[in-house]
């Protein structure tokens, strides 16, 4: 079995969110399989400096609408093949993968992903210049969404699957960049690409793809509903036979509290007097008073409305009065990184906020918080629920999408039959959160009980194989159609 597994990020290469996580540990667990698996990725800058020895294998000239590619071949640290779309015009320049410097989505955006769609589907046709073909090119969001539009009108086509990161991003672009782009006219309609009168890059791919997934079973059935369905749950109702929620699993090397290069001390189920000093450390890069008893609740993640960083702003104070202390992490919309900031003033000891993205601080949080909060309004899956859980951290989130697949709540029947695992909440408001908050830190008080709340979250199985398999049964229907 082949597979082109076509992502615009990937870890450890580069990463700005979960994509960046399942697109490497999907493929390693694919390959580990025995799945003949290439991730393609654009040749960003800091892509083409991680990587050595990368060779050119083929040259793109004069594809419609695109400056003239290369595609190099290399591997991933773990031996995994990637290829990459180098395109200086396109990739070769500062600021983010997304965005500029400010924070401003890139003009050329729909070239930039439109190119990456564009090869992804070269590759999966007989137009392919290599003599690799895949047997399932696996698209993941907007930014590869054409590729399944461009494969439906290419010659002989591989079958392929889209995955669902996120709805909320879609790639809308003007009308007129179907035809620049290269696609047919035509395809420029309600049965097609078209969205509101826009491109929609998302609809492309969930419209063409042969196979629709989303990375858990609570968001496959949210997405086909009106208030988390993004204005395509119509699209996706009528797709329902193909459309399967697979839940994420976590990268249990790069994600293991035993042996993670990140942390002061490591520890494990067995033994989990290493948390203390982790914590302790955690308090001293956080400028947090040092203090063993207090409830220390940790936070990392995108500031975004989605995230339910608004709420978490507004309910800061009361959290800090249970008392606990809080240490978070993340970055994104100005005001709220702002508001971050002027908090972990006012309450300097008690609440410290780091503002930008640190893969190192991310995994002292995991270990060094006593617990974790994720109060996102929408989840697609979630990893930091399961990292948390993994390292005797229990999180404490909205019912969400992946949260509600991965989080059960503790109460006295979860408690009696070994299943709790966190805290749960149903009320999407400072109300609702304070309240699990709450629960949580009487918990934490109640000594015999947190410790099995937290040895139930580090005994589950988080690990890809289950979900890798689901994949594979997946490409295997779509070859024997
Ligand atoms: P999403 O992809 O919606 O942002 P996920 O929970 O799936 O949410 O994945 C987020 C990933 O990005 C996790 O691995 C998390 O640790 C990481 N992350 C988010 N913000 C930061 C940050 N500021 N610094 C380091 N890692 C971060
Ligand atoms: C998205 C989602 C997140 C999910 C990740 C990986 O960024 O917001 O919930 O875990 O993709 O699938």
């Amino acid at each position: 079995m082949r597979v082109l597994f076509a992502a615009s990020e990937a870890a450890p290469l580069i990463k700005t969110g979960g994509l960046a996580d399942v697109s490497g540990a999907l493929p390693a667990a694919l390959h580990r399989m025995g799945v003949d698996v290439r991730v393609l990725l654009p040749g960003y800058p800091q892509v083409l400096k991680a990587l050595s020895s990368l060779q050119q294998i083929a040259r793109f000239t004069g594809l419609p609408g695109y400056p003239d590619a290369n595609l190099l071949r290399g591997a991933f640290p773990n031996g995994v093949p990637v290829l990459l779309v180098e395109c200086p015009e396109l990739y070769q320049r500062g600021g983010g993968i997304y965005q500029d410097e400010h924070g401003v989505d890139w003009t050329d955006n729909a070239q930039r992903f439109g190119l990456l769609s564009k090869i992804a589907a070269v590759l999966g046709s007989a137009d392919s210049p290599l003599e690799w073909k895949p047997d399932v090119v696996h698209c993941n969001d907007w930014q590869t969404g054409l590729a399944p539009a461009y494969l439906h009108f290419a010659n002989d086509a591989a079958p392929c699957v889209m995955t669902v990161h996120n709805l909320a991003f879609q790639g809308i672009f003007p009308p007129q960049t179907t035809v620049e782009l290269g696609l047919p006219a035509q395809c420029f309609q309600m049965e097609g690409v078209e969205f509101y009168g826009s491109l929609s890059f998302l609809k492309a791919g969930l419209y063409y793809a042969n196979h629709i997934t989303t990375v858990s079973p609570s968001y496959a059935k949210e997405i086909q509903m009106d208030a988390l369905g993004s204005g395509l749950q119509g699209l996706l109702a009528s797709r329902r036979g193909i459309l399967t929620g697979i839940l994420n699993g976590i990268d249990t090397d790069e994600w293991n509290p035993a042996a993670d290069p990140h942390l002061a001390y490591s520890y494990n189920a067995a033994d989990l007097r290493g948390k203390s000093p982790n914590k302790r450390e955690l308090q001293r890069r956080m400028g947090l008073h040092i203090d063993p008893e207090v409830p220390l609740i940790g936070l990392v993640c995108r500031f975004t409305h989605q995230k339910g960083m608004d709420v978490v702003l507004e309910a800061v104070p009361q959290l800090l009065a249970l008392p606990a202390q809080m240490a978070l992490l993340g970055s994104g919309d100005a005001t709220m990184q702002r508001a971050v900031l002027e908090l972990s003033h006012h309450y300097s000891g008690r609440m410290g906020a780091f503002v930008g993205f640190d893969e190192a601080l991310s995994h002292l949080i995991e270990a060094g918080a006593d617990m974790f909060l994720m109060p996102s309004r929408f989840e697609p899956c979630g990893l930091n629920q399961m990292y948390s859980q993994r390292y005797g951290t229990p999180p404490i989130v909205h019912a969400t999408g992946g949260l509600i697949d991965t989080v059960m709540d503790c109460n006295d029947a979860s408690l009696a039959c070994g299943d709790a695992c966190g805290f749960v909440f149903d009320r999407m408001d400072a109300t609702g959160l304070l309240d699990a908050a709450r629960r949580a830190v009487a918990t934490y008080h109640d000594k015999k009980t947190w410790r099995q709340v937290q040895l139930n979250g580090m005994a589950k199985d988080f690990g890809w194989s289950q979900s890798a398999a689901a994949y594979h049964r997946i490409y295997s229907s779509l070859l024997r159609r």
